[in-house]
């Protein structure tokens, strides 16, 4: 697919892989609307964006309100007259067991990861379905296999991961490309603003954040595997293997994903 000229809705393009995601389409020729919850944030980023001779737009939204939502879809719509892509990854994380967490903590954690992407691709999709387009959600191994401290997390990825496999087969003969692309452990701020047991951010990071995966290489995988025409992309080898492995020596995996998670710094985990 050749970027020039199309329009790339990008949620939760304030920060992270969307910001990096945002910041690649513009850089193909792509006019990127970019969309969050923070106004002031989002104006400067596509201003930014804007001088580099593709157009941008700063739409307010908070996906976990459908009327923003549909209000994202159709002021796209209005200045760009259509979509080619959907870009579905805002999104939160949550680190507390599920023993302790307050059941708000998932709910809120699932109203942004999955109604989010349920309610952006609802008003997108026919428009989706004139340009041929793509619908894409950012997930993570954590949509594959459930993790420790993340029941909400994974819960959500696996619903968003069911949900876009089914819309995928109903487009089938649309051609309309339905993406899930699964992100290993990216620098990003998704650990500081993860949820603790009474859903506050939890304001650090466990994971050394400057060695991880750079937003960018998220935002080029995800642009090689739309150009491939691809359905399904796990982006790490650890990620691909525990997917292989969990079908055939499934306590092995649980095992290890037991003791990688116990280590991390404040684990929630305790023998
Ligand atoms: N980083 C990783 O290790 C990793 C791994 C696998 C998958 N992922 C996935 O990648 C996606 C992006 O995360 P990231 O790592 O780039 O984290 P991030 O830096 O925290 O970015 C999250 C983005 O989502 C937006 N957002 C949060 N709640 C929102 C809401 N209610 N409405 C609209 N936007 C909202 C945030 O913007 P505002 O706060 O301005 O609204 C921000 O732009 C997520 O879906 C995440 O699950 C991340």
């Amino acid at each position: 697919m050749n970027f020039k000229g199309k329009v790339v809705i990008v949620t939760g393009s304030s920060s992270g892989i969307g910001l990096a995601c945002a910041k690649k389409f513009t850089a193909l020729g792509a006019n990127v609307v970019i969309a969050s919850r923070t106004e002031e944030r989002i104006k400067a980023i596509a201003d930014e964006l804007s001088c580099k001779g593709v157009s941008c737009l700063a739409i307010r939204t908070d996906v976990t309100i459908e009327l923003e939502c549909k209000n994202l879809i159709e002021k796209t719509v209005e200045k760009y007259g259509k979509i080619d892509i959907l870009i579905n990854n805002a999104g939160i994380s949550m680190r507390a067991l599920f023993d302790e967490v307050e059941i708000s903590v998932l709910r809120k954690v699932m109203d942004v990861n999955f109604w989010g992407t349920v309610y952006c691709t609802k008003y997108a999709l026919p428009y989706i379905q004139k340009s041929k387009g793509a619908i894409i959600g950012i997930s993570s191994i954590a949509g594959f296999h459930g993790l420790p401290g993340r029941t909400g997390y994974s819960a959500s990825k696996f619903a968003m991961q069911g949900f876009l496999e089914s819309v995928r087969i109903e487009n089938m003969k649309k051609g309309v490309q339905v993406l899930i692309l699964a992100a290993g452990f990216t620098s990003s701020n998704i650990r500081k603003s993860a949820l603790d047991a009474h859903g506050n951010p939890q304001g650090e990071t466990p994971l050394p954040e400057d060695r991880l995966t750079p937003p960018e290489r998220v935002a080029d995988n995800l642009i090689r595997s739309i150009r491939k025409n691809k359905r399904n992309r796990i982006m790490t080898t650890e990620g691909q293997l525990m997917v292989f492995l969990q079908r055939i020596i499934p306590l092995l995996v649980d095992n290890t994903i037991y003791k990688k998670f116990r280590k991390e710094v404040q684990s929630p985990l305790k023998d």
